[in-house]
């Protein structure tokens, strides 16, 4: 049975996962934020799923994850899924700054903790929900875009310590456009149900892929990101 600790579950793209992993004969250990969802799911009687509160922004993130270790007995897989986003408001520093603790300093903490327990063990698996959004600096949300822009290289950087170490540690870079989730709240184009998403993902990491977009046609975005020029871009 593969183990598997699954950081920001309780509620969207994270809960919808779960689900998958666990229908997939995994035994997973999740965190999330809202205590009541967590006790809810604690109540379940599915004996190969343990929720625990897990603020990721808090000094304990260590201890946490080692417990759910040791609950699961042994780790191969860990997905990131925690984020915040400020996607419509121009919010200013203070606020920007809370979303960075959690999507730059515990995203860093955690992946590096991961990191260094799959190097100990000689193998593993680690996957984080970065988005599209990391490709191309935006007005409505300059932090958030940074932030994802930061995820994406520090993965690239584990990927790249992980193949020249020789070690079969896989680190997945899932680029989400658009999920209908709390963090999203307008109907964008091209928006997917988190259960959608949560299916790619599953088929993304059974793969082990590098890097995977979701819903798959974010490809196209992501390659006009990537080569249109500044001055069409500016103007959009
Ligand atoms: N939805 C989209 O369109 C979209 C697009 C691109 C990328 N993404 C990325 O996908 C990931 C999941 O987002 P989502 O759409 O599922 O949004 P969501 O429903 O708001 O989920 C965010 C998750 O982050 C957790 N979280 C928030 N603050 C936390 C903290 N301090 N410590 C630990 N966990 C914390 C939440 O925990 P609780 O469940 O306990 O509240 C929740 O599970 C994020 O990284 C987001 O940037 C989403």
């Amino acid at each position: 049975m593969k183990k598997a600790i699954l950081i920001g579950a309780s509620t969207g793209i994270g809960r919808a996962l779960a689900k998958v992993l666990l229908s997939n004969g995994y035994k997973l250990g999740i965190t999330g934020v809202e205590k009541e969802i967590l006790n809810e799911i604690n109540h379940s009687s599915d004996k190969n799923l343990k929720s625990v509160f897990f603020d990721c922004t808090s000094e304990q993130s260590s201890m946490i994850i080692d417990d759910l270790i040791d609950w699961l007995g042994g780790l191969d897989l860990l997905v990131f899924s925690a984020g915040i986003g400020q996607l419509d408001k121009n919010q200013g520093y203070t606020i920007e700054n809370e979303a960075n603790e959690l999507n730059v300093m515990a995203f860093t903490k955690i992946a590096d903790k991961s990191f260094r327990y799959f190097e100990s063990k000689g193998h593993g698996h680690f996957v984080a929900i970065t988005s599209v959004a990391g490709l191309k600096g935006h007005r409505l949300a300059p932090a958030y875009h940074a932030a994802k822009a930061y995820q994406i290289s520090y993965l690239e950087g584990l990927r790249h310590k992980a193949i020249n170490s020789n070690i079969p540690i896989t680190i997945t870079d899932i680029r989400p456009g658009f999920i209908d989730t709390g963090l999203v709240n307008h109907r964008h184009f091209w928006i997917a149900t988190k259960e959608k998403a949560a299916h790619q993902i599953y088929r993304i990491i059974k793969k082990k892929k590098n890097i995977g977009y979701v819903t798959k046609r974010w490809v196209l975005i992501a390659l006009i990101l990537k080569i249109i020029p500044h001055w069409i871009y500016n103007r959009l």
